[in-house]
């Protein structure tokens, strides 16, 4: 992302971006030499306002708007507005560039991703997924018209001034897609575990916000110290894996654990992580984690 961003854009064209982007993202955006306006996450209002101040700024410089989100945000599993943002092609001329790591292989009929769940994969100009994901991998591709393509291929960055990815990963790579094309039942199989999850938790009285993708976020209330009992108490004496996101992507008092279900966990794996976050949250409720740090080397 970071060099297609760079490959994308000169010093005349401004970019508009969601403000909750990931990482990869902001490095290629801290590149531009250019403008930039961010809208406030999914806010579509604040979208069309940047666009605005974009479009008054091109028709000076010449240059072309490129607008950038992502299909799944990644923290709190919550859908970009991709619908909204390609309707607002008919009001303003740019490009639309999409990260969809998370969304790929998962979302869509077809697995096709975040703009083939919201019917809109004609109106994504260029579209960015990591093989990290669904993929089970290393690396990723860019998809767009070959024109563009061709463009890319000479001059992204990261590409021409770096090893490329080793064959084994590149092979490996294709076979996974023929994988996720040939067999529907796995990503089924995903969402059967994915609903259950989210289901059971939400009915253990658990927060998830507003996912509505695979990723599970559940976010409790405590302190860095907490989380990080927390995290130890699931993996130690639950055998529950999770990754924890503390101060300073979440408020002070706030721990978002985040789960991700597979096409590999079982219903049994779904209940016995349920019956798990269930006691996590008693003891969550009943101040049970100390609010000292522990000495975890003994
Ligand atoms: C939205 C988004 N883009 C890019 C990446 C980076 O992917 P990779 O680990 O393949 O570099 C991630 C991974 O967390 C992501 O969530």
């Amino acid at each position: 992302m970071v060099s297609i961003i760079d490959a994308l854009v000169n010093r005349h064209d401004v970019i508009v971006y969601d403000s909750e982007s990931h990482a990869c993202i902001m490095d290629g955006l801290r590149l531009h030499i250019g403008k930039r306006f961010a809208f406030h996450h999914n806010d579509i209002e604040n979208c069309e306002k940047q666009l605005q101040r974009a479009t008054k700024l091109t028709e000076v410089s010449g240059g072309g708007i490129l607008v950038i989100t992502e299909g799944v945000f990644g923290m709190a599993g919550d859908l970009g507005k991709l619908d909204k943002i390609a309707a607002l092609k008919k009001k303003y001329n740019f490009r639309f560039l999409v990260d969809d790591a998370h969304g790929f292989g998962t979302m869509g009929a077809n697995g096709r991703g975040t703009s083939e769940h919201f019917g809109v994969m004609d109106e994504i100009d260029i579209y960015f997924a990591t093989f990290a994901k669904s993929m089970a991998g290393i690396g990723g591709f860019v998809a767009s018209t070959k024109e563009v393509i061709s463009y890319l291929r000479y001059n992204l960055r990261s590409q021409i001034y770096a090893k490329s990815l080793p064959m084994a990963m590149t092979l490996g790579a294709i076979k996974r897609l023929e994988i996720i094309q040939a067999h529907p039942e796995y990503r089924e199989k995903l969402w059967t575990n994915v609903r259950a999850l989210q289901k059971g938790l939400k009915d253990a009285g658990l927060n998830l916000g507003n996912t509505e993708s695979p990723v599970t976020p559940v976010f409790m209330k405590g302190g860095v110290t907490q989380s990080t009992q927390m995290i130890y108490d699931l993996r130690e004496h639950y055998n529950v894996f999770c990754s924890v996101v503390i101060y300073p992507v979440v408020p002070k008092d706030v721990v978002m654990l985040r789960l991700i279900p597979t096409a590999a966990h079982s219903l049994e794996d779904v209940d016995y992580t349920v019956k798990a976050f269930r006691e996590i949250k008693r003891k969550v409720d009943n101040d049970e984690y100390p609010h000292e740090m522990a000495d975890f080397t003994k």
